[in-house]
């Protein structure tokens, strides 16, 4: 093959495969908490100025109670424990889970997108 011939052959493998494993790999959690949720949450300890509580640590933590963040009446008083039952309720449809709560936001992820960012959301420390 000469070498312009092969070079064209080379790159349209590569196209192929690019193409490929961008339609077949799903997001990992990391990647779907990047897409749907950083922009309004931080995962560090230290207070940050995005419009949304940090969200480190959140297994076993009670809802509305980080210092420092000025939470929604609703959020703060609904005694809710962040757990994957409860995490999934309220990332599914938030104003059903708790009525009147301050997080402005319609989950753009499929049910099975949803459950694999919340279960990596949970083992951040
Ligand atoms: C447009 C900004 C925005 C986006 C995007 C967003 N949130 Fe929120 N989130 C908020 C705000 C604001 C609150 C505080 C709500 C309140 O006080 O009622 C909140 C609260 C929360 C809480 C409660 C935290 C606590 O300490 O009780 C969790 C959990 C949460 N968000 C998870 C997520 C996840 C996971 C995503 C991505 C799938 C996400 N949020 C996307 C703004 C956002």
């Amino acid at each position: 093959m000469r070498l312009w011939a092969r070079a064209v052959y080379l790159s349209a493998v590569q196209l192929g495969l690019l193409s490929a494993s961008l339609q077949a790999a799903p997001l990992n959690g990391e990647q779907l908490y990047d897409v749907a949720c950083n922009a309004c949450h931080s995962l560090g300890t230290a207070p940050d100025r995005r419009v949304g509580p940090a969200l480190s640590g959140l297994l076993n933590r009670q809802a509305g109670t980080i210092d420092g963040y000025q939470f929604s009446e609703a959020l703060s008083a609904s005694g809710w424990i962040w757990r994957l039952p409860t995490l999934l309720a309220w990332l599914t449809d938030p104003d059903a889970a708790i009525p009147n709560n301050a997080m402005n936001y319609v989950n753009p992820l499929t049910a099975e997108e949803t459950q694999r960012l919340s279960e990596w959301l949970l083992r951040q420390p």
